[in-house]
């Protein structure tokens, strides 16, 4: 089992399969220029599913799978149908913006896809364009009415709530989890952008949004079957309609119930999304035995420490902005 120097078992995997992305949200990627990976340092399918089989005896039984944007990734669908068919793997997730998916939905759900979240961070065109740098509102609003039709269950949307930017979104989003069944968690803002522009006075904090959607819409309740591994603190509303969760990433850290790690598009492996260090699995997955690469996942899970230092006045930014380790 992966179990680090915490006690925190590890079951939970994240490939990131692209640093690609088709839009460009500000607290992810700079405005323009963005140096992506060369596409030979990107792991293929085959060296993912075979880094995937190493770490399921292991303990992991949980796939998500990010970019960047995944579904730019050419023929994603086969890349799941590959890793639904490892014995051992449960679940398997994929975090989008949602712009490619209503054309791809059916397919990934026919090959064995089955939690969808999708990157939301505003309910109205022109702030998502604010948000994103791109067009493309429309699409994710299709996507999610695609999903829902298609059969994927959950279906979540991740929002990014920023203060000066968001916080009218905070109300009409209250709304759409009531209206569709679809649960909206709010993310606190991290400062793993590109633009080096994050700051605490633009983190919009959990407990703030739980008191607006109160008064603007009904008090919230904390839900009762919570998932204790789960990052989101999830509510419901007082009537039973509508779910609502929060990332307090930077608020109340979940630290301390972290049972995921990283793989990224160029096959580094990242034991935390904050991480300053990586190990090289792609040089391993190139020349290197299956018990080599076991063992550079034990040494990365030995070696974690016990949360990231948003709050402390060392905190270092890592190099690779979010679009790049995978979220
Ligand atoms: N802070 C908080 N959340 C972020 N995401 C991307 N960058 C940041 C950031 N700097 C979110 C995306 C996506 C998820 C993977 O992380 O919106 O939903
Ligand atoms: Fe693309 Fe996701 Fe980054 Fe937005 S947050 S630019 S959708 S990779």
């Amino acid at each position: 089992m992966l179990i680090d120097s915490f006690g925190r078992a590890h079951n939970n995997l994240r490939i990131s399969v692209t640093d690609r992305c088709n839009i460009r949200c500000f607290y992810c990627m700079p405005a323009e220029d963005v140096q992506f990976m060369k596409r030979d340092l990107l792991l293929s399918f085959e060296e993912i599913v075979r880094f995937v089989k190493v770490a399921v005896p292991l303990g992991i039984n949980k796939l998500r799978l990010t970019g960047g944007e995944p579904l730019v990734r050419r023929e994603l669908h086969r890349l799941i149908e590959m890793l639904a068919a490892i014995d051992g793997i449960q679940d398997i997730g994929i975090t989008t913006n949602g712009i490619l998916l209503a054309e791809q939905a059916q397919q990934l759900f026919d090959a064995g896809l089955s939690r969808i979240n999708i990157s939301l961070d505003a309910l109205d065109a022109d702030k998502f364009r604010e948000v994103t740098r791109r067009d493309g509102y429309e699409k994710v609003i299709e996507s999610i009415q695609v999903a829902k039709r298609v059969g994927f269950d959950p279906i979540k949307v991740n929002a990014v709530s920023i203060r000066n930017l968001t916080e009218d979104q905070i109300v009409p989003f209250g709304h759409f989890a009531r209206d569709t069944g679809v649960e909206v968690r709010f993310i606190e803002f991290m400062p793993l952008d590109a633009d080096n522009a994050w700051e605490r006075e633009k983190v919009l904090f959990a407990s703030e949004i739980v008191e607006r959607l109160s008064d603007g819409i009904m008090p919230l309740v904390a839900s009762e079957n919570q998932d204790p591994r789960a990052p989101a603190t999830d509510y419901v509303f007082e009537d039973g309609v509508g779910r609502v969760g929060f990332i307090p990433s930077v608020s109340q850290p979940f630290c301390m119930n972290c049972n995921r790690f990283r793989i990224t598009a160029d096959g580094k492996l990242r034991n935390c999304l904050f991480s300053l260090e990586e190990a090289d699995v792609r040089k391993l997955m190139r020349n290197g035995t299956d018990e080599q690469i076991a063992d550079a996942i034990r040494l990365s899970i030995s070696g974690k420490k016990a949360g990231h230092e948003i709050n402390s006045a060392d905190y270092v930014q890592p190099d690779r902005p979010m679009y790049s380790i995978g979220g």
